[in-house]
């Protein structure tokens, strides 16, 4: 828990930042094309775990949420790998307060007035010999 929330911390300091990187680097660099990547992929859980914790972390809700469904998930080489995802997220019955939840123990809520699901798109840049995790675009609406 506490590497994830440093590894949260640390993503969020750099939001601001990545965007300026990601723009200065714009024009001298040409990036492959973003191509479709398996759910499996390890990358990809992980940068899925990293937004779901941002997530709740933002949220005021009294409650967790958790990925319900991926919707695209396509990775690009950019001086490192950006991860391109559109997900669905979706309430749980983990109360937010209750400190020790294991997400992956937590059910979704039944349909019903507490069921509640956000589309999300984000992009993330990993630059893995750098340690570095920088948020490009996150955005979840209802
Ligand atoms: C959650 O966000 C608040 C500010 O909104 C921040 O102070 C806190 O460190 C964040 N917690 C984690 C685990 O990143
Ligand atoms: C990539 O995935 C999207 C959504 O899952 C799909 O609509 C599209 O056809 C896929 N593209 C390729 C080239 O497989
Ligand atoms: C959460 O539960 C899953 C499934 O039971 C388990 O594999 C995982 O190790 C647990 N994680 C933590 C941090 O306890
Ligand atoms: C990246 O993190 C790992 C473990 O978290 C550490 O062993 C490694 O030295 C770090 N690399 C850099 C370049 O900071």
């Amino acid at each position: 828990m506490m590497a994830l929330r440093t590894l949260l911390l640390i993503s969020l300091l750099t939001v601001l930042e990545g965007s300026l990187v990601a723009s200065s680097h714009h024009g001298c660099f040409v990036p492959g094309s973003p191509l479709n990547i398996s759910r499996n992929d390890r990358g990809l859980q992980q940068v899925v775990l990293i937004s779901t914790y941002s997530f709740n972390n933002q949220s005021n809700d009294a409650f967790l949420f958790k990925p319900s469904a991926i919707l695209r998930a396509q990775r690009q080489i950019v001086k490192g790998i950006r991860y391109i995802v559109d997900l669905e997220i979706s309430r749980t019955v983990c109360h937010k307060r209750h400190q020790n939840n294991n997400l992956s123990k937590c059910d979704f809520q039944p349909k019903g007035r507490l069921h509640q699901t956000f589309r999300c798109h984000f992009e993330v840049w990993l630059v893995p010999w750098e340690n570095k995790t920088r948020f490009l675009v996150f955005l979840c609406k209802p």
